[in-house]
């Protein structure tokens, strides 16, 4: 008998709000055979890169059970569903015919379809130190957008540029394996050009409704020293403001445009190509301190010593089974500090990803972290913060790059000891399928 948690109906949000969950294809599709391979099939394939020896050649098989994947949305009752596009697999032939069956489900479903155009599976052939690279991105986009758009009304041109510089080519701890450090600082500008690049592709096929989905948490100084303080700044900066400043106000933060590669302030124009609205993946705070000469844990990774930031313990909150604190408050106080410093130049915001790993199918602490982010979320709402949706990530427990299968964020559990890989709602789905209907 499962047990089945009251909470309080979650709190009106303005008409239109857009309820959804996310995914994305490397996670969930499989059938990496019937597509040219990423950097994320050449990483998983190096023994020692993912913490179970796991690869998402299978994962939850999506793409040939996207059917009984869309009548899980169907039965949630969510609005949207954020999916992404694998730019290896529309490559291949027959690839954009998977999207267009896709789409067509999700519209007969009655669930609005929100691709995302890059979820961080690049074509093995291809590289984001390349500058070309984001010229070839959006040649891609107008392709998709070519055969999707009479049917797609809500796109995202890119996925968390932030972690896929940072732990892609900084530090090694994704696909595709480079540890370059400072180094892989032109990869963030050539994706902030592919962005732009795309949005422009997207508007030129006839698309609205574009924006981005970036990563984003508070950075908290571990005390109030100006060592502390200096770091913490730096960090933000780094994994922030270096991916929406440039958005939004058409520069990046002081001292790092000299650092990036081209002609940047021509770039800046591109990349500050207005978006619809903006869509932010929320997880959890970071706090940072000076540099303590250690190599540091943090979330699942190892920080190399000599970095000019240390990350620190938050204490006094329960933790995920990533060891993520889990602070709701964080999420108002994320909105309210962009609305602060972006101002009028701010477009409505959507909440791209949020969401929690916790095993077990009875998982109430998933729904105290969704009841509570959601509330969170709605304070920011009342505070005068124009949000327009919410998506959970994610719709099922999937490859969770690094850390394999080990880490669970579904609202659906999949057993991927079974071959047939079977679905089944956990406790939260119900809950959140309950709360949706309470709302209507
Ligand atoms: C990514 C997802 C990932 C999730 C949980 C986000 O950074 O966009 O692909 O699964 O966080 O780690």
């Amino acid at each position: 008998m499962i047990r089945r948690m009251v909470t309080n109906p979650i709190p009106q949000f303005p008409a239109g709000f857009l309820w959804g969950v996310s995914t994305s294809a490397h996670q969930i599709e499989g059938a990496a055979g019937e597509r040219e391979p990423s950097v994320w099939d050449a990483f998983t394939a190096e023994p020692g890169r993912v913490k179970d020896g796991s690869t998402a050649a299978v994962a939850c098989d999506s793409y040939h059970r996207y059917r009984e994947d869309v009548a899980l949305l169907a039965g949630l009752g969510v609005d949207a569903y954020r999916f992404s596009i694998s730019w290896p697999r529309v490559n291949s032939p027959g690839g954009l015919d998977y999207y267009d069956r896709l789409v067509d489900e999700l519209c007969g479903a009655g669930v609005r379809p929100v691709p995302t155009l890059f979820h961080w599976d690049l074509p093995a052939s291809l590289d984001w130190l390349e500058r070309d690279t984001a010229s070839r991105f959006a040649e891609y986009v107008s392709v998709v957008a070519e055969r999707l758009g009479d049917r797609v009304t809500k796109w995202i041109t890119l996925n968390e540029p932030a972690e896929h510089t940072l732990l892609g080519h900084a530090l090694g701890a994704h696909a595709p394996g480079r540890r370059l450090m400072f180094g892989a600082l032109p990869v963030a500008h050539h994706q902030l050009l592919a962005h732009g690049l795309a949005v422009r592709a997207l508007r030129a096929a006839g698309a609205a409704d574009i924006g981005i989905a970036n990563s984003h948490g508070p950075t908290w100084p571990a005390s109030r020293s100006p060592e502390d303080v200096d770091a913490a700044e730096f960090y933000d900066v780094l994994l922030n403001r270096l991916f929406s400043d440039p958005l939004l106000l058409g520069h990046y933060p002081e001292g790092i445009g000299a650092l990036l590669p081209g002609d940047v302030e021509a770039d800046l124009k591109v990349i500050a190509e207005p978006v619809d609205w903006y869509g932010i993946n929320y997880y959890a705070p970071v706090k940072v301190g000076a540099p303590q000469g250690t190599e540091i844990e943090f979330g699942g990774l190892t920080l190399p010593a000599g970095l000019p930031f240390s990350v620190r313990e938050i204490e006094g909150h329960p933790v995920t089974d990533f060891g993520w604190p889990v602070v709701p408050e964080a999420l108002t106080e994320l909105l309210t500090g962009f609305r602060e410093r972006y101002g009028d130049r701010l477009p409505p915001i959507v909440i791209t990803e949020n969401g929690c790993s916790y095993e077990g199918v009875d998982d109430q602490e998933r729904i105290a972290y969704l009841d509570g982010h959601i509330r969170a979320l709605h304070r920011a709402v009342e505070a005068g913060v124009d949000v327009r949706g919410y998506f959970v990530w994610s719709l099922l427990d999937n490859f969770e790059w690094a850390e394999g299968y080990a880490q669970r964020f579904g609202l659906v559990h999949v057993d991927f000891e079974d071959g047939a890989l079977a679905r089944t709602p956990k406790v939260s789905y119900a809950w959140l399928r309950d709360a949706l209907r309470a709302r209507r």
